[in-house]
This record gives C-alpha cells, sequence and structure tokens, in this order.
C-alpha cells in the first residue's frame, strides 16, 4: 500500500521540489496551500514534471476546522510542514503577523497529530544556531537567541514539536535545519517566485542578470573571512527535497533512533558572497552588474554545516555542484522571462 504523505505549503519553493521527489520516490502526495505568497505556477509544474494532477486542497492551516476536515477526509502517514511566512525583515516589522501564522497553523497540525498519532516533518533552519561560535555547526552546536520574529517562530516550532512528541504516544518529529537552499528543478518547470524585491541572493542574482533589478548589492565586503563577504552554505533545492524522502521514510519504515531528531541539511562548503556571483558569471558565461553596499543589518558572518548526521543517518548527501545549481537557477530564470 502507498503511504501518503500530506505537504503544507507545497505550492511553494520547497514544498513543489519536495512533491515531485516525494511522488517519485511512490509516495501519494496531497497539496495544501493558500496560495497566499505563491500563485499556481508551481502547482501546475509539478503537475507537468509528474505527468499527474495531484490532489490540492486550497486552505488555511490557521484554521481549525478546515484542519480538522483534511485529515479527515485524507488518511495521512506522514505530514511536511512548510506553510509559513518567511521574510525576516517583515517579521521584525511586524512580529504577530508571524506569530499568529507561523505558530497557529503548526499548533493546528499538532493537534491532529495528537489526535491521530502522526509523523510530522518541521522545515526548520540554521537561522536557529545564530552567529556560530564554532565552524562548522553540528546538531549539537547552542541554538542561540534568534534575532527576529521569524527566526523566533523556527525555534519555537521545533520546540512545540519535541515537546509533543514526549508526551503523546504515536506522535513521532523530525525537525530539518536547512542551509541555504538554492537552484530550481532542471526540467526548469518549478523553482523559487519571490513576490517583489526578492530578500534572498540568488534571486536576486538572477533578476539583475534578466534586467528585471539594476544592480545587486554585495552586503559587506569588509567581514572577517577570506575574501571579506559572508559565507553560507548552499545547498541545492532538489538535493535538499531528496533529504525530505530520506527522513519521511525513516519515520514511515521504523528506523528512527529517537522519536524527535534533528538533522542539518546542508553540503558541508563554505561558499562566499564574492564566490556565488563569481560562480554564476562563469558558468552562464555573463557579467553580473554588482556592487558593493554596507552591511545588511542582522546578517552572519559566516555559517556552514557538518552534514555528517544527515549522511550517516538518512543515507542523504548532498550531491550537485554549486555550478550546476546556478546553471538550473539561471534556466529557471529566463524561462520565466520567455527567453
Ligand atoms: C536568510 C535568513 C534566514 C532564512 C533564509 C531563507 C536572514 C538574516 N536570514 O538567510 O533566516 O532561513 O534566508 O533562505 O535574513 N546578500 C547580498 N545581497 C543581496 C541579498 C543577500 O549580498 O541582495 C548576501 C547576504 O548578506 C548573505 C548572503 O547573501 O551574506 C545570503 O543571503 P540570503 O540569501 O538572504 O540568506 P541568509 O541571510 O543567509
Amino acid at each position: 500500500m502507498k503511504k501518503t504523505v500530506l505537504v503544507s505549503g507545497g505550492a511553494g519553493f520547497i514544498g513543489s521540489h519536495v512533491t515531485v521527489e516525494l511522488a517519485q520516490a511512490g509516495y501519494n502526495v496531497v497539496i495544501a496551500d493558500n496560495f497566499s505568497n505563491c500563485d499556481r505556477t508551481n502547482y501546475n509544474g509539478v503537475c507537468e514534471i509528474l505527468g499527474e494532477k495531484l490532489p490540492l486542497v486550497e486552505m488555511d492551516f490557521c484554521d481549525a476546522a478546515a484542519v480538522e476536515r483534511l485529515f479527515s477526509e485524507y488518511k495521512i502517514d506522514a505530514c511536511i510542514h512548510f506553510a509559513a511566512y518567511k521574510a525576516v525583515g517583515e517579521s521584525v516589522a511586524d512580529p504577530l503577523k508571524y506569530y499568529g501564522n507561523n505558530l497557529k497553523s503548526f499548533l493546528n497540525i499538532l493537534e491532529q497529530a495528537r489526535k491521530r498519532g502522526l509523523n510530522v516533518l518541521f522545515s526548520s533552519s540554521a537561522t536557529v544556531y545564530g552567529e556560530p561560535e564554532k565552524l562548522p555547526v553540528t546538531e549539537q552546536s547552542p541554538r542561540q537567541e534568534a534575532t527576529s520574529p521569524y527566526g523566533n517562530t523556527k525555534q519555537m516550532c521545533e520546540d512545540f514539536l519535541r515537546d509533543c512528541v514526549a508526551a503523546y504516544d504515536g506522535v513521532k518529529g523530525i525537525a530539518l535545519r536547512y542551509f541555504n537552499p538554492i537552484g530550481a528543478h532542471p526540467s526548469a518547470l518549478i523553482g523559487e517566485l519571490p513576490r517583489g524585491v526578492p530578500n534572498n541572493l540568488v534571486p536576486f542574482i538572477t533578476q539583475t542578470a534578466i534586467g528585471k533589478r539594476e544592480c545587486l548589492s554585495i552586503f559587506g565586503n569588509d567581514y572577517p573571512t577570506p575574501d571579506g563577504t559572508c559565507q553560507r552554505d548552499y545547498i541545492d533545492i532538489v538535493d535538499l527535497a531528496k533529504a525530505h524522502v530520506c527522513a519521511v521514510a525513516r519515520m514511515l519504515d521504523g528506523k528512527m533512533k529517537k522519536p524527535y531528531e534533528i538533522f542539518n541539511i546542508g553540503t558541508g562548503r563554505p561558499v562566499s558572497v564574492m564566490e556565488l556571483v563569481t560562480a554564476f558569471e562563469k558558468v552562464n558565461n555573463l557579467k553580473l552588474n554588482y556592487k558593493f553596499a554596507p552591511r545588511r543589518a542582522g546578517d552572519v558572518t559566516a555559517i556552514w554545516a557538518d552534514p555528517t548526521l544527515a549522511n550517516e543517518e538518512l543515507g542523504w548527501k548532498a550531491e550537485r555542484s554549486v555550478e550546476d545549481t546556478l546553471a538550473a537557477a539561471w534556466a529557471w530564470e529566463k524561462k520565466l522571462a520567455g527567453k
């Protein structure tokens, strides 16, 4: 019997890629999304890649009655929760929007988990480590006080899951801490679709290259790093999606070593902003208009993962090179522009 996985926020950037990998690995997938921060492009792309129309429930996870109906209608074996707001700056300007939405929606899922004994996978973030004292970060590295309400919701949701797993029979949980997901599906049918001016580096780069933005600002070139620009662990979106398939299988096949587990999902390879820009130019054979600008408030100097635990326990490893990933991101941007 095929198992069924619910993907909340399945029409978004990460959710759509995860949906494809799950379906291709043989799971039934139910997508639920309220389209508050995306349109149908990725949903349509997912269906095109898979050659089938996946079940789509248009709903808001803050609506407890709607969540109850969803879980009554479908027999869900595991739930992956992506449906959340994700703009750091906006969360600082409007914390109640973030606390209201990101916490309430997850609590409604956990209520169903308590009632039905569910496997829950939460999409967490390397942001929980703050500015690490030691690099690379392992899952044992201390979490640091969040610097934004967005980051705080990630920490709080991790704790909600941990506590529910400890308290309620049959509830199991995995939190995946993503480093910096970038790129797009090799088909160029799904990818990142930021609304308005992108906050994240790669969509800003591709929009600058296509001419939608005039110039990329590199935030800070006086950091204590080899070239003065910040270092991150950029992880290919398809590699990242595959980690979810491994984590879901681990939960559903009874392979977890503890009922609540945490894994870093990264490459283990630090890449600076300057290195990323140069790699983008080289692999796509173009020149990017960029300038150095002051540091962006809230940015950490450097963070990258020690992914050993995920490598060994999930049997997962990041495979794509940063060049391949940047080529995919560029192919997606060109496709969007009809080029
Ligand atoms: C950010 C969030 C993080 C979130 C992640 C989601 C902050 C502090 N952190 O990570 O919580 O989980 O996005 O993907 O916002 N940069 C530029 N110019 C730009 C944009 C970015 O130089 O126009 C630089 C940044 O200074 C940073 C790097 O590029 O050094 C990556 O930035 P970004 O893509 O926004 O990711 P993070 O800030 O690492």
